[in-house]
């Protein structure tokens, strides 16, 4: 027997939701997201707000990885669950009915969306500090100051086209980090300040007094990479991978490459 209750129960779009009313993430752009987000079978997808269990139900099936999709509307959330059920991958879509604000999804590597501006800025904190890497991708709505890491651009012949945009939750890197390379001379102490994944600062080589400031600084996730000015003058790269207060990576000048550790200090 066919999955049945669609007889009883058929959402209509823009009907009422706890938070936000029900409208259903356009297909072209939910599978633009989740390619956005590099999702693979390593990944726990979470939607957050699941309506008809479509984002969660491609994740399973056309990329491959575990998704939750977190619905308060009872009907809403066991429509959800029939359509994974038809879709072939109940095994690895489980819709949870519940609230949005109320559930656990530190979990997830990745969090999609489509709520409301106000409904985002209320998540934000929550998503930055979930594990630095983890990706964030909202359907049409922003959040406000902390700037899209990439730009998905709805199909301008989409009926309502709205763009998408993505994150990429970046480490706490700000403070003031001694830098030292494995076996070579150079130490440095490096001051970082950060304003969600934009990274400014200053460092200092050896006991220099005078500080300079790090060029073409990137943060993206727990990855940071940034340039200065050496001693003898040459322009030298670093590459630090941040974990908590400590880091490992290398400096590159030119073609010579070590490898520098990197603490955060108290
Ligand atoms: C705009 S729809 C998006 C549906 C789906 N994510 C998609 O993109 O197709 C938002 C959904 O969030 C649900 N919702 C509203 N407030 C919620 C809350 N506090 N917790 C969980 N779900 C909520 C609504 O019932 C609706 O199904």
């Amino acid at each position: 027997m066919p999955p049945h209750g669609d007889e009883v129960y058929r959402p209509k779009p823009g009907q009422r939701g706890k938070d936000v009313m029900w409208l259903g993430t356009p297909e072209t752009m939910v599978a633009a997201m989740l390619k956005a987000a590099r999702v693979g079978p390593a990944d726990l997808v979470v939607d957050l707000g699941a309506g008809d269990g479509r984002i969660a139900i491609a994740a399973a099936r056309d990329f491959g990885a575990r998704a939750v999709g977190i619905e308060y509307e009872p009907p809403m959330a066991d429509l959800a669950r029939r359509n994974a059920v038809r879709a072939g991958v109940a095994d690895r879509v489980r819709i949870v009915t519940g609230d949005i604000f109320r559930e656990d999804f530190s979990q997830a590597s990745v969090v999609t969306m489509y709520l409301l501006p106000e409904l985002n800025l209320q998540l934000r904190p929550q998503l930055l500090d979930m594990k630095p890497g983890t990706r964030i991708v909202s359907y049409a709505w922003t959040m406000a100051e902390w700037e899209p890491d990439e730009l998905i651009r709805a199909h301008p012949t989409d009926p309502y086209p709205q763009d998408a945009y993505a994150w990429i939750v970046p480490a706490k890197a700000a403070g003031r980090w001694s830098i030292a390379e494995v076996g070579g001379s150079f130490r440095a102490t490096l001051e970082l300040e950060q304003r969600f994944q934009k990274i400014g600062g200053t460092i200092a080589v050896d006991d220099a007094r005078a500080r300079q400031p790090i060029l073409g600084a990137y943060l993206v996730g727990t990855d940071l990479g940034f340039t200065f000015v050496d001693r003898d003058g040459g322009v030298k790269a670093l590459r630090l991978a941040l974990d908590g207060d400590r880091a490992g990576g290398t400096s590159r000048l030119g073609e010579y490459v070590v490898r520098v550790t990197a603490q955060r200090g108290r």
